[in-house]
């Protein structure tokens, strides 16, 4: 048995954007978030809002982008994951988890990083255990209908 691609996240970039916005979900899970076009146009106007494709090897496989939140209604330190898929074709194989292990700890790496919040539909069944896999607590709905929850970075994270 091969050993699974190592997984990387790299910048969105002229070489790579298209690809990504090629990346497809199953149709039941569109409505989970929005399109990948959407969100790198929005990356484009906030200088706060980073985008990562997700690669397993040489292979793109996903697409993360996460906010620096602004320390407006927040604490300085405070991050959002705002977008998470893996391409469909790749789902189910551990990316994910690998992906969302990386991300966390490029988070991490910055001192003064204490929360990252997140928002799933409350359907997303999958979403839900996976995520309090990782150590994040529901806090409740917000006003667009959508479960939010919170992973304490300055909490020991699970081994
Ligand atoms: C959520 C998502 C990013 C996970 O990516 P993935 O590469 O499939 O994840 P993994 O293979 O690493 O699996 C992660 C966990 O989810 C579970 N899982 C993944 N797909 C599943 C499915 N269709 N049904 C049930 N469980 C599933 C796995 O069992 C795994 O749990 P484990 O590690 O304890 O075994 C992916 O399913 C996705 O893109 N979903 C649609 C978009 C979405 O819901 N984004 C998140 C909310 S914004």
């Amino acid at each position: 048995m091969t050993a699974a691609p190592s997984v990387t996240l790299r910048p969105v970039t002229r070489d790579n954007f298209e690809a990504v916005t090629d990346l497809e979900l199953h149709p039941h899970q569109r409505e989970y978030l929005a399109s990948n076009s959407y969100s790198i146009a929005q990356a484009s106007f906030y200088p706060n809002y980073h985008t990562r494709a997700i690669y397993a090897g040489e292979e793109l496989v996903g697409f993360m982008m996460f906010v620096v939140l602004d320390g407006v209604e927040d604490e300085e330190g405070e991050y959002g994951i705002w977008r998470f898929m893996v391409d469909r074709h790749h789902q189910g194989r551990g990316l994910g988890r690998a992906a969302l292990q990386a991300l966390l700890d490029e988070i991490r790496s910055d001192p003064a990083a204490c929360k990252v919040w997140l928002s799933y539909v409350p359907g997303n069944a999958v979403a839900s255990s996976f995520y309090g896999s990782f150590g994040f607590v529901d806090t409740g709905i917000d006003e667009e209908g959508e479960m939010v929850a919170v992973l304490d970075l300055t909490m020991q994270p699970v081994a």
